[in-house]
């Protein structure tokens, strides 16, 4: 089958390889439909996320249809329509019952200390084949993996893999409330789907920031206030938006390939630290191999969390969803102890908020369309990487149809991304029970 591999440091390629095969009784065999690059998978091209082995498929989002079932896999039948959780987790151990499914004791085979297990990643995440393929093995299959009405078609349900179940844990993470102020630092895919789930999470206003002019326009589309990064300081302007308070809550959508600014008065109020953030990005990338423009690291791995910090309001909250990896270890933690902050991180718990977010698309009440602007062949697949490494005007989000037929929504294909708003007539907080129970994110 074909799938996309990584081979080493600015080396992904379209490999043939063996198709896979059931190991376990509880895995499945799921013959994927459509895939998505995503802002994880580029950390690992540009080295910014250690510990890939070469060989190893890429890719922790898809739709897809169940092909064949272990015995332990009681729930589905081939046939069946499902969206794939980026996470794997058991659903039986502590953590899992409790919702902490990128906590999960037994997923990993390193150990319960071992990590969060996902798709495509690292070995220390388990070690597993991604999901840019014809067909994938999915683990614990019976707990992961979250049937699809015939109603939600595969350009609804692509997004509800990771982008949607981030941007939504981002939201509780930042512990948003009935009318606060939020500012979402970093406005790729998780930003934007972090304008509709803080709306609906009950946020007043919403503040992106980035330094993208087309993704800008993006997040105006969904009518959140925008700010450029490049024309103004985003810390004076969040404060100067809020009448000298700052932001009630701030998500950092970002995370360590964060970028300088290239002018404007933020480019210059920087200057002077550009010696410490070098340093950063020696220790955040200690390897690289870019190409021109193309994978190359982010030069200010911190600034994204260092202005979350400013902009934040005292006695704010900052849920960061924008990853850090674990050679990682510059925070401005004086700053945040100093304004009482409350800091709130980590990976997603996908499987506690995939069937949530499935019931309320086929509701109508949350349309993620609009936020794939781009619908590729998997033959195209490199030449997507790449636009979407180099934030390219219209490269916000790469759907990968993988199965020709089945993938493409019909009347989406190219015209996908047209830009309307995510939320489909919901304002205003709407808990589920689930939250209403407890204040675990
Ligand atoms: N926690 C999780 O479980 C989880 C899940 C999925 C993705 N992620 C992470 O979320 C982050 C975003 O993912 P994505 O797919 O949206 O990626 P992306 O690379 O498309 O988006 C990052 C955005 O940040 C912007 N940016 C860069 N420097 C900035 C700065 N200094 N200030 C403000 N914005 C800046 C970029 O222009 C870009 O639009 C990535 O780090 C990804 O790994 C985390
Ligand atoms: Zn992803
Ligand atoms: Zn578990």
């Amino acid at each position: 089958m074909k799938a996309v591999v990584w081979h080493g440091l600015g080396d992904i390629r379209l490999d043939d390889v063996p198709e896979p095969k059931i190991e376990d009784a509880h895995d499945a065999i799921v013959r994927i439909t459509t895939s998505a690059i995503c802002g994880t998978d580029l950390h690992f091209i540009r080295g910014t996320m250690p510990g890939m082995r070469e060989g190893r498929i890429l890719g922790h989002e898809a739709v897809g249809v169940v092909e064949e079932t272990g015995p332990g896999v009681r729930n589905l039948r081939p046939g069946d329509r499902v969206v794939v959780p980026s996470t794997v987790a058991c659903g039986t151990c502590s953590y899992c019952r409790a919702g902490y499914y990128a906590q999960c004791d037994n997923a990993n085979p390193g150990g319960p200390r071992a990590g969060t297990v996902f798709f495509g990643g690292p070995e220390a995440a388990g070690g597993l084949d991604g999901l840019q393929a014809e067909y994938a093995r999915i683990p614990y299959a019976h707990v992961g993996l979250v049937p699809l009405p015939d109603t939600v078609d595969d350009a609804q349900a692509i997004l509800l893999s990771d982008i949607y179940p981030t941007a939504w844990f981002g939201a509780r993470l930042a512990e948003i409330g009935a009318g606060d102020t939020v500012a979402i630092v970093g406005a790729g895919p998780i930003g934007q789907a972090a304008i509709a789930c803080a709306r609906i999470q009950g946020a007043g206003r919403i503040i992106v920031v980035d330094g993208v002019g087309d993704r800008l326009e993006l997040a105006r589309d969904q009518h959140a206030e925008t700010v450029d990064f490049n024309a103004e300081d985003p810390v004076e302007a969040v404060v100067r938006l809020t009448g000298g308070i700052g932001a009630d809550r701030v998500i950092d959508a970002v995370g360590v390939d964060a970028q300088r600014p290239s002018h404007g008065p933020a480019a210059d109020a920087l200057r002077s630290q550009g010696e410490q953030f070098d340093h950063e990005r020696d220790e955040a990338a200690p390897e690289q191999n870019p190409d021109g423009g193309t994978w190359v690291p982010g030069d200010a791995p911190s600034l994204a969390a260092r202005w979350a910090v400013r902009m934040a309001a005292k006695a704010g909250t900052i849920g960061t969803v924008g990853v850090y990896p674990p050679q990682v270890q510059h925070y401005p933690f004086g700053e945040a102890f100093m304004k009482n902050l409350t800091l709130k991180m980590g990976n997603c718990n996908h499987r506690r908020y995939v069937p949530d977010l499935v019931s309320m698309v086929a509701a109508g009440r949350l349309d993620p369309t609009p936020l794939i602007t781009r619908w590729v062949g998997t033959e195209d697949a490199l030449d997507a990487y790449r636009s979407f490494d180099r934030r390219e005007p219209g490269w916000t989000k790469v759907a990968l149809g993988v199965a020709g037929d089945g993938s493409v929504a019909p009347g989406l294909g190219e015209a996908a991304g047209t830009g309307a708003a995510t939320t489909a007539g919901t304002q205003g907080r709407v808990a589920t029970d689930q939250e209403r129970g407890g204040d675990r994110s």
